[in-house]
This record gives structure tokens, sequence and C-alpha cells, in this order.
């Protein structure tokens, strides 16, 4: 490819980055609890894939404006969504967040504690399927918002349950679905852009959401997240 890349294999450019951060300097105001947490997971050797500020303030929009008392994330990594989405909950509503790796969940647990909504945040660890068809047996009670961020190759299973945990008028978001543009190649033998393109023909052809797709530049690179509401 001959676009730069950065350390997580995408593309990056200086422009989306500096816009990025003027973006989140001046409207979004990621707190201290953000920043520390950063660079909490970076010590640890995680991924620099976390949702960007202005990303993360977006879903904590998406769950306040529309009152979202639960929520449901795939994918906790070092928890900034969950912080986020835990914040547009306000201090009633709750967060259940999927998590594969102990390492990670222990530096979201830090990281969410910090953040000062610890007590809204429940941390599943382990498979997602098994969380997934836990919640699902259990007959819990459907979820307002999910969040998908998790392994690309799952995102139509995980869509599939998340329809299951849902009602009419909930809302899915999935993210990481443009791949640096990569999401158009009909051709490719990246499980991921399978993946992801299996996902997308799901979202558009389920005759139970109604959805749409926003692209992205930032700090993480050039990709976009599918936003459905549940009919
Ligand atoms: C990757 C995963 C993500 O969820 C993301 O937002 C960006 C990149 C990755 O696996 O490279
Ligand atoms: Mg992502």
């Amino acid at each position: 490819m001959s676009s730069p890349s950065n350390s997580a294999g995408h593309i990056f450019n200086d422009g989306w980055t500096n816009v990025e951060q003027y973006l989140s300097d001046t409207v979004v105001h990621p707190d201290r609890a953000l920043v520390d947490g950063v660079r909490r997971a970076r010590e640890a050797g995680m991924p620099a894939i976390e949702v960007a500020p202005t990303a993360g303030k977006f879903l904590m929009l998406l769950a306040k404006i529309g009152g979202a008392r639960r929520v449901l994330e795939v994918g906790t990594l070092a928890g900034f969504s969950t912080i986020w989405l835990a914040r547009g909950v306000g201090e009633q509503g709750r967060v259940i967040t999927c998590e594969r790796e102990q390492l990670h969940a222990d530096v979201a647990r830090a990281n969410i504690d910090q953040a000062g909504v610890g007590s809204r945040v429940d941390i599943r660890v382990g498979s997602a399927t098994d969380t997934l068809k836990q919640l699902i047996e259990a007959d819990t009670e459907p979820f307002d918002l999910v969040f998908i961020d998790a392994d690309k190759p799952n995102n139509v299973h995980y869509l599939t349950a998340a329809l299951q945990l849902t009602r009419p008028g909930s809302v899915i978001v999935l993210d990481n679905v443009v791949w640096d543009g990569r999401v158009v190649d009909s051709d490719s033998a990246d499980h991921n852009v399978r993946a992801i393109r299996e996902s997308l023909k799901f979202i558009g052809s389920s005759a139970d959401l109604d959805a749409t797709v926003i692209q992205t530049v930032s700090s993480k690179g050039w990709d976009g997240f599918a936003i459905a509401a549940v009919t």
C-alpha cells in the first residue's frame, strides 16, 4: 500500500490527526481520566485502536439523546468507548461490556474506575459469544443501545445476537466498516475485509434494521461506523 500506515497497520494522515486534535481540544474536551487512560493502555502494550475522542463523545451523545439506560458493548479494550457510554447513560444507567482478554479487562477496570463511572459498568471477561448467549438465555431486559467493536470476523454473529437483545427503537452501532477504504474490495482475501463486507450486507438487507454508514477520518485513519435503528 502506498499510503503511510500507523502502528496498527492503518492509513494515517497528519492533516486528519491535526484536525482531530484541534476538534478534541476545542469541542470535545476529553478529561484527565481519559488522557491518563490512553497512557495506561500504551504502557500495557495495548494497540492504539481505541475510539478517537470525537467518536467516543458521539457515542455518549447518542446514548444521551436517545435516553438510553441499558447499553451493551462488544469489545471493551481499554474502556474508552465504555467510559463515554457510561457517561451517556447517566447515574441510573448501566453498561455491560464484553472483553475476551483479562489484561485488557484489568486496564479497562482501572480506567473506568478512575473516570468515576465504575458502578455503572459490568465487564464480562471471556468470549463475547458465550456472554451474549448467556444474556439471551437469561431473557435479559432489552438493551437500548449496542456498540459492536471487537473481532471483525464475528460481526455478523454479534449483530444477530444484538437483534435478539434489543427491541424496536433500539440502536446498534458497528465500528470499523470502511477499513481504510478496503471495504470496496470485493475480491479481497483479507478475513477482516470479507467480514466487514458480510456485516454491511447483513445490515443492509435485514428487514429489522434501518441503517446508514458514516465515513470518518481522524487520528484513527480512514474508517467509519454503521448506525442502525431496530425496526
Ligand atoms: C482495529 C480495530 C478497531 O476496532 C479499530 O477501531 C481500529 C483498528 C484493528 O484491529 O486494526
Ligand atoms: Mg473499532
